[in-house]
This record gives structure tokens, sequence and C-alpha cells, in this order.
């Protein structure tokens, strides 16, 4: 891999992913979004892998966007492509990923940053994180489901402040709106992060896939349907048996990974 580090917690059972385009503030281009999705397709059937925080390398950025120059020549065949592809390969992906996945805000998320630290699960950032979506300032809109994802996290009014104004926001004001989850200081992100990842770690993971995918139609008319099937899946499970017997034995469950 090229654009990305790779660093497995093997107690933790949680894997880091490092942007690392540090020069280029980890801005997003097409070879990166493919070494990503290849991880994510790699870790999505790894089972002693229980949930993924996507971090930056530098003391600069998360991700500062999509790469402005590998699409400033694009017209709408391509810009239609890149939007799509991009949802496919790597943001839907993440949005509906079967283990939790917290996005480890380090700096700036700018952009198509901020719309992949929207489909993570949760997002934390760091005292000096900025966040914004400036697609507005280049004559486009974000088109990596920012349009979609920001309203339903902090409402359609701030949305569209945000997004028609194109501002960053400090890290304590999105903290303030629930843009991000939690604050810490820059040399305790991951160390914090991990610790938040672990509590996920201790739970059925059938549960957390089946809650992401419902959570994640909450919005839609067939939302309340969906609920009810990924509910009733979860009957046929060990997991669903061990957590019963656990509470009604009063101890602790040990989870089938
Ligand atoms: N795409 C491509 N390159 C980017 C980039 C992006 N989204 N964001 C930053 N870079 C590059 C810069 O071009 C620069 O490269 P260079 O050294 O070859 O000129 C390098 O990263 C450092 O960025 P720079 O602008 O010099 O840093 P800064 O501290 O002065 O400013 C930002 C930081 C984040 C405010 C500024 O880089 C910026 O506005 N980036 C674009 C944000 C954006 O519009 N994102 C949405 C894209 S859809």
């Amino acid at each position: 891999m090229n654009h990305i580090n790779y660093i497995q917690k093997t107690e933790e059972h949680v894997v880091i992913i490092e942007i690392n385009r540090p020069n280029h503030l980890n801005a997003l281009n097409s070879e990166l979004i493919l070494e990503l999705e290849k991880s994510l397709d790699e870790i999505s059937h790894q089972k002693e892998i229980r949930s993924v925080i996507i971090t930056g390398t530098g003391d600069k950025a998360f991700v500062a966007g999509a790469d402005i120059k590998e699409f400033k020549d694009f017209g709408i065949k391509q810009g239609l492509e890149l939007s799509q592809v991009g949802k496919q390969k790597l943001f839907n992906k993440i949005a509906f990923f079967n283990k939790p996945v917290i996005a480890a805000i380090n700096g700036y998320a700018l952009g198509g940053g901020l719309e992949l630290a929207l489909s993570a699960h949760i997002r934390i950032a760091t005292e000096n994180a900025q966040l914004g979506l400036p697609e507005c300032s280049l004559g486009l809109i974000p088109g990596y489901g920012g349009t979609q994802r920001l309203p339903r996290i902090i409402g359609l009014g701030l949305a569209k402040e945000m997004i028609l104004t194109g501002k960053m926001i400090k890290a304590n004001e999105a903290h303030a709106i629930g843009l991000v989850n939690h604050i810490f200081p820059k040399e305790e992100l991951i160390e914090k992060t991990i610790k938040i990842a672990k509590s996920f770690n201790t739970k059925s993971p059938e549960s957390l896939c089946a809650a992401i995918k419902s959570i994640n139609h909450s919005f839609n008319k067939d939302g309340d349907s969906i609920e009810s099937h990924e509910f009733s899946k979860l009957f046929k499970t060990t997991n669903f048996k061990e957590g019963v017997s656990a509470f009604l034995e009063k101890r602790k469950p040990i989870f089938n990974k």
C-alpha cells in the first residue's frame, strides 16, 4: 500500500488505518480510494478485527478533501463517475461496514475528508481539528454523500449554513452541534479512540452489524421494516443465546467473533 498505513492492534482487536499523503494534507486521490477499499474488503472478513479507526498522518490534516488536482479538468461524465464510484468503493462501504468504524480527526477534515468522517459511525476530534464542506467555494457541491449525511447528523438548518457558506468550524463548535462525539488532546487521540473502540468489542458482532444497518435506514421510509428484519434475524444467533443466558446467570457474556 503506497498511501495508507495499516496498524493492527491484535490484543485490542482494532485496526488503525492511517491515510498517508501528508505533503498533500492527505487529500484523497483515486489510488488512495482503491487502497482503502481493498483494506476494508479484507478487514470485513477478518473475525479477529472487531472495529476500525481511520485517521491521518502528519500534524495538520485528517483529510483536506478530494484531490483537487485530479479532477480539475473533469467534465460532466467524469464528475458523475467520480461521485458514484467514490461512494460505491469507499463512502457507502464505510457507512454500511459490518464493524464499527471510527474517524479519528487529527486536524483539517474538509470536503471529501469530512464526508469520509461523516460516513464513519463515530467521529472523534483533536482540539485543533477544523471541519468544513468548502465545495461551493470551488464551484461544486459535496459529492461523496455530504449533502445527505450532514443534515442527518446536525439538522437541516446548520447543514445548509455549513454547506452554503463553506465555512470551517472548530472542534469545540463541532462537538456542540453533535458533529463530533468527543474531543481529546492531540497526543491522547489514538489511545482514547482505541478505548472507545474496545467498548464496542465486548458486544455481539452480529448485533453491531444489524444496528449499524438499521440506524443507517432511520431516515428512509423502509427503516422501520429493516429494523424489524434485522432484529428478528438475531434470534437465530448463538450470540443472542449467550447474551440472554449471561444476563440470566448474572455473568458477563462471552460472544463468538
Ligand atoms: N487537493 C489537492 N491538494 C491539496 C488539497 C486538496 N484537497 N488540500 C491541500 N492540498 C495540497 C496543497 O495544494 C499543497 O500542495 P503544494 O505544496 O504542492 O502546493 C499542500 O497540500 C499543502 O497545502 P497548503 O494549502 O499549502 O496548506 P495551508 O496550511 O496553507 O492550507 C488548507 C491548508 C486545508 C486550508 C488548504 O490546503 C485548503 O484549503 N485545501 C483545500 C480544501 C478543499 O477545498 N477541500 C475540498 C476539496 S473537494
